[in-house]
């Protein structure tokens, strides 16, 4: 480790080139359980591999001469402007990798113009993410709880601190088997304190997600019981098919993103960029469809935006940036896959986001 880490800096010597690079970093620096936790997907992880995989698969096909002296990567979401479609997805407990957790990333994202959705499982309070980035765009990952009346609470308090979108996880019925952390015996309620889930003044009341933290009876006709909490738009996180994006439309959802959980979840399902447009197809353009899962870099967020996602989320490479520098090397992330996008784009012969459509892609025969 000695000659590849110059001590003084804590920086490598090298300067990261990519979001892999810090994938490397972060395996060497992160204690092994943690960054099992990190990194591990399902059962035999098929489908945290495929993720990636599956972008591979794909071929470009650019088209050349066209004036790329001004590439603009500026898109929306529900509305909101951000600075290119490439936003963070919500993951936990951002306290085991950086010392003050999600204060970072929401900071980072902040710096970057782009959204980052908080989760229900963040090791910081919410009061506090909210003002230490206090013009970031924000979305809530809610993780439903069987106490509908924690739940409501919860709700209020997230739309009260500013976030503009609810965003419902709904693969996760029950956690997935990750056996690193079972062989680990990795127990997070004793390693991190839940400070998120109550306001500050209820702090020594009970966690939030003592005992069964997640509702398993929620059903698509809860869903108007949340509608009818919040005027924020609902956003469902998880849906891979037709079917459940045609449920979606019916019940009036806002936007659906089309993820596995980054593989954590059911193993063997589909890659999410192979579940895209099967559901793109479904909601007819009634709704924003967004994706996570595999995306590495600015060809993999060109992909997916041809196939018809209006913005992508990272979920583990931000968590790397975190291990590597805290705020800075979240932005470090961000900063990079957004410049390949922007190369992306000009090498494809796109001057805006608009213009990115299905045939520049190409399916390879393997
Ligand atoms: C360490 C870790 C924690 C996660 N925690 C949550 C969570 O609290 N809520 C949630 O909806 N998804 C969670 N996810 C899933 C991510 O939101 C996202 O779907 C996935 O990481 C995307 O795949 P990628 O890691 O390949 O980018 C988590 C993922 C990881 C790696």
């Amino acid at each position: 480790e000695g000659d590849k880490i110059d001590s003084e800096s804590g920086g490598p010597e090298m300067p990261l080139a990519c979001l892999t690079d810090f994938q490397a970093f972060a395996r060497e620096r992160l204690p092994k359980s943690t960054w099992d936790f990190i990194e591990g997907g399902a059962d035999d992880s098929f489908t945290r591999d495929d993720n990636i995989a599956a972008f591979k698969r794909i071929r470009l096909r650019p088209r050349y001469l066209k004036n790329v002296v001004n590439v603009d990567t500026r898109t929306t979401i529900q509305g909101e402007e951000i600075t290119a479609p490439i936003c963070i997805s919500p993951t936990g407990f951002h306290c085991l990798v950086w010392p003050d957790g999600e204060m970072s990333t929401a900071r980072a994202a902040q710096a970057a113009g782009v959204c980052y959705i908080t989760s229900t499982f963040a090791t910081c309070a919410l009061e506090d993410i909210a003002a230490t980035a206090p013009r970031g765009l924000r979305w809530f990952q809610l993780y439903v709880h069987p106490d509908r009346q924690l739940s409501k609470q919860l709700v209020q308090r997230v739309e009260s601190l500013g976030f503009r979108a609810l965003v419902i996880t709904v693969d996760v019925p029950k956690l997935g088997n990750r056996r690193h952390d079972i062989r680990n015996q990795l127990d997070l309620k004793l390693n991190l304190l839940l400070k998120d889930l109550h306001s500050p003044k209820e702090r020594t009341s009970m966690p939030y997600f003592q005992m069964s933290p997640i509702d398993s009876s929620i059903c698509w006709n809860d869903l108007s019981w949340l509608q009818s909490i919040t005027r924020l738009p609902i956003i469902l996180k998880g849906i891979l098919t037709k079917e459940d994006a045609e449920l979606a439309v019916k019940h009036n959802i806002h936007g659906i993103i089309v993820s596995n959980h980054g593989g954590r979840q059911l193993d063997d399902v589909l890659a999410s960029i192979d579940a895209l447009a099967e559901v793109v197809a479904a909601v007819k353009g009634k709704m924003e469809v967004y994706l996570d899962g595999g995306i590495r870099t600015g060809n993999d967020v060109l992909k997916a935006l041809a196939l018809g996602a209006k913005c992508v989320f990272l979920g583990r490479p931000i968590l790397w940036g975190l291990a590597y520098k805290g705020e800075d090397g979240v932005k470090e992330v961000l900063n990079i896959i957004k410049n390949e996008f922007h190369t992306s784009m000009a090498l494809t012969g796109c001057q805006s986001v608009a213009e990115i459509n299905q045939d520049m892609i190409q399916f390879s025969r393997l």
